[in-house]
């Protein structure tokens, strides 16, 4: 993906429940954010309305709490019309959630859009299997995706930002 070199740079994740997949990758980017020193506006959302206002699903929240990030305080919501404008980035969890996402997309909303998984070199288009019916395991695992993920999109990011503007 080009980055573009617009400031303001703000990133949303979506799957489909916004409990499980997306408040993981949420909560390892803030992490990896903060500790590469940028600003970023960060949320997450799902294409689906099952469990809005509800928190993060218990084994997400272990899974993060194991790495030291705490992503008990989400809540869950939908993806809107306002986030293709309100957010720059929009990275789809998995590839049936990518089409949700550009179904919902206005025709002038500014966000890019992509899958999270295109930012590791071996796992271009490849979508993050959702944990949900699985076991802790699978959350765990599903944390390691989605943070080595977020690690990479980070150091991208903060070397876009050191990069002299066109
Ligand atoms: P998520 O996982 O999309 O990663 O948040 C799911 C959560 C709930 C359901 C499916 C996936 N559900 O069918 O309720």
């Amino acid at each position: 993906m080009e980055w573009g070199n617009e400031n303001g740079l703000s990133v949303l994740f979506v799957c489909l429940g916004n409990i499980c997949r997306s408040p993981m990758a949420e909560g390892a980017f803030r992490k990896a954010a903060a500790e590469a020193g940028l600003e970023i506006e960060i949320d997450s959302a799902g294409t689906a309305g099952y469990h809005i206002g509800e928190p993060p699903d218990p084994r997400a929240i272990k899974a993060a709490g194991r790495h030291g990030v705490d992503i008990s305080g989400g809540r869950g919501r939908q993806l809107c019309e306002q986030d293709f404008d309100r957010f720059t980035h929009i990275f789809a969890l998995d590839s049936a959630n990518l089409a949700g996402i550009e179904a919902r997309a206005p025709r002038h909303g500014r966000a890019k859009v992509a899958m999270l998984l295109d930012v590791l070199e071996d796992h271009e288009g490849a979508s993050v299997d959702d944990p949900y019916y699985g076991d802790q395991g699978s959350f765990d695992e599903c944390w390691e995706l989605v943070s080595s993920a977020a690690n990479r999109l980070a150091e991208k990011l903060a070397a876009r930002a050191e990069a002299p503007k066109a």
